[in-house]
């Protein structure tokens, strides 16, 4: 069953646990993959409650976002299994199916084409509404150097900022 909820009323707690980590999933072509985050905020533009999430060029959920732009924001509560976090976190869907390998589930999105990790109840189902590549040249020097050193070739691991429209929000009982 699915409590549907106010994510406003629930600010608080989803922040806090973005800050601990979360987990985002992204679908495309039939295949789902997840990847932790602990970069994102909770917003209002365009009179519409928003979630941006910063997913650097190098994941491999970054090339499911660039074909579908939707995702789902699972939130571990109460008793959720806190490993998922590392595990989703220090693996890549390129080498492995996560879902399989760590032993997690999925239930299918409602408003999106992606589904949800069962095992963190707190769902956030997210549509792009814009998207932008953090700019090299407008990041403090220090921050640049800390969060993105150049790599052999030169070149940094930038993120892309995704917005997206919280289209459906609810807890899993
Ligand atoms: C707690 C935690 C938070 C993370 N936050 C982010 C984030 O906000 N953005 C990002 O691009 N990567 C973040 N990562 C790293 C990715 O989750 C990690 O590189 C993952 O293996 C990518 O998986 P993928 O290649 O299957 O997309 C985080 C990792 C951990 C453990």
């Amino acid at each position: 069953m699915k409590k549907e909820i106010n994510v406003l009323d629930y600010a608080s707690e989803i922040m806090n646990a973005v800050n601990r980590g979360v987990l985002l999933t992204a679908a495309a072509d039939g295949k789902a993959n997840t990847m932790s985050i602990s970069w994102g905020s909770l917003g209002i533009e365009w009179n519409r409650v928003l979630f941006t999430t910063f997913v650097r060029l190098s994941r491999y959920t970054f090339e499911f976002l660039e074909k579908n732009g939707e995702f789902t924001i699972s939130i571990p509560r109460e008793g959720s299994p806190k490993k998922l976090i590392a595990d989703c976190g220090s693996n890549s869907g390129r080498d492995m199916d996560k879902a399989k390998v760590f032993g997690f589930s999925y239930v299918a999105g409602e408003t999106v084409n992606v589904p949800a990790v069962k095992e963190y109840p707190l769902v956030l189902e997210c549509k792009v509404v814009y998207k932008q590549l953090q700019d090299e040249k407008a990041i403090a020097p220090d921050d640049l150097e800390k969060f993105y050193p150049k790599d052999e070739s030169g070149k940094r691991d930038i993120h892309m900022a995704y917005t997206a429209e919280i289209t459906k929000a609810y807890i899993l009982e």
